[in-house]
């Protein structure tokens, strides 16, 4: 096999999320978020942690910004903590919190590397939840109040905006299981928060075009193909409510102006939420989807069924990078999304070899290798996208399984918070630089 050479046009970059890395500083002050409440309610982050110092980003961003120019990132993927700007969600603004994402953005540009910032990745403010949270349509309007001041304030050198994160895991983790904050375990309360971030989105990208009319702007969701165990009925029927509700929720409305028929009416949905012309605010066009992808899963009627002797990663999930080209294809040719960049990719590795005091982390880099090399397939069936971005830039507190499970291409040292690149971002650097991925 020769090396895969992905040309000029393709970026390559790391991305973060706010709450995962930046911690707090007395200098900047903020209000709480869902995820300070979660946190701080026993039982409900595996190693007991919490977002306050985590990887102390918002004292070292500098260094941080340094990093990634030593890697040689084309770009970096970074959220805004919505409780720094507005800590009670709306009204007053905290000019501290703007002034450290002018900095951020303004260093990033500095050396070279474009900022895409995501304006929410579940950090909702505590004061919203308090009046209902994504249930609550009111949240929408404030999200897009919240963007307004953002964009205002940045839209001037941010080349590409993302509104949400994943809002697949911020209904139905935060509202149907409860394994993420707020917590709540409700179907009805996710269908609607799932239909009021579609809202927010949507007001949020009007608000990007009236402000920044020269940036691209888009929406990051995850995809997590589900494929049928078996032909049974049962099963392949299974997979398709699954589909429904895990892949094709939220990008449906976006093109389609619809969500998916047989999947609301397996879920028993009469979208009361749902008010006149919300649809056709929704399904305005984007200029980009941002795609993060993981894993797939194998549905069977009789429960998932991954293949027994399948690699995984720590997190168990699968590593199945045919998958991320099927993905790309299936965008491509049904929904003729018109540019797509991997805003996520990556794992979760045990990180237990060292040469020279680094993680010598090759499978991770045999991760990526495959990954790349699923996007490289993608692209030269025609899919459009643009560029690849690793989850993560840095090990970082992975939402409920707090600093156990580890992502970075760079090492953050437990007790010094020291920033050691591991094998893996000395290849992901190459990679970078050359654009050219080497298949040995
Ligand atoms: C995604 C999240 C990201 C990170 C990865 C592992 O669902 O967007 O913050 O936790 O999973």
């Amino acid at each position: 096999m020769t090396d895969i050479d992905f040309g000029d046009d393709f970026f390559f970059g790391a991305a973060t999320s706010s709450f995962q890395i930046e911690g707090r500083s007395p200098a900047i002050p903020q209000g709480d978020s869902i995820w300070d409440t979660f946190c701080a309610e026993p039982g409900r982050i595996a190693d007991g942690s919490h977002g306050l110092i985590a990887c102390d980003h918002v004292n070292r961003w500098e260094e941080d910004v340094e990093l990634m120019a030593e890697l040689d990132l084309a770009a970096y993927r970074f959220s805004i903590q919505w409780p720094k700007i507005m800590p009670e969600g709306r009204g007053r603004v905290l000019p501290e919190g703007l002034d450290f994402y002018d900095r951020l953005v303004d260093a990033l540009l500095a050396k070279g590397i474009a900022p895409m910032p995501t304006l929410y990745h579940w950090d909702l403010p505590q004061a919203l939840q308090d009046q209902g949270g994504w249930p609550n349509r009111e949240t929408a309007k404030a999200f897009a109040d919240y963007a307004e001041v953002v964009v205002d304030r940045l839209g001037d050198r941010v080349p590409m905006w993302m509104t949400l994160n994943e809002p697949y895991v911020s209904a139905s983790k935060g509202h149907v299981s409860g394994k993420h904050a707020p917590g709540t375990r409700d179907l009805a309360a996710g269908l609607a928060a799932s239909h009021h971030l579609l809202l927010g989105h949507a007001l949020a990208v009007q608000r990007i075009r009236s402000l920044a009319s020269a940036a691209e702007a888009g929406i990051v969701l995850n995809f997590t193909p589900a494929q049928p165990a078996t032909n049974a009925p049962a099963d392949v029927e299974l997979t398709a409510v699954v589909n429904g509700w895990e892949n094709e929720w939220y990008i449906d409305p976006i093109v389609r102006g619809a969500y998916p028929g047989a999947t609301v009416d397996a879920l028993g949905w009469d979208q009361a939420e749902v008010h006149d012309g919300d649809l056709e605010l929704i399904s305005a066009p984007i200029d980009v989807l941002g795609v993060n992808f993981y894993t797939r899963t194998v549905e069977s009627a009789v429960g998932q069924q991954i293949p027994f002797d399948a690699p995984r990663t720590e997190m168990g999930w699968e590593i199945h990078p045919q998958s991320l080209t099927s993905l790309m294809r299936w965008l491509h040719e049904d929904y003729a999304v018109p540019k797509i960049v991997i805003t996520e990719n990556g794992c979760a590795m045990r990180d237990d070899e060292r040469v020279d005091g680094r993680v010598h982390d090759l499978d991770r880099i045999e991760f990526y290798r495959a990954h790349l090399a699923a996007v490289a397939a993608a692209r030269e069936a025609g899919a459009p996208v643009a560029g690849y971005m690793a989850w993560s830039l840095m090990d970082n507190f992975e939402w409920a399984h707090g600093y156990e499970k580890r992502f970075g291409l760079v090492e953050i040292e437990p007790e010094t918070l020291r920033r050691i690149p591991k094998s893996s971002a000395l290849w992901f650097a190459e990679v970078a630089r050359t654009h050219v991925v080497p298949t040995h």
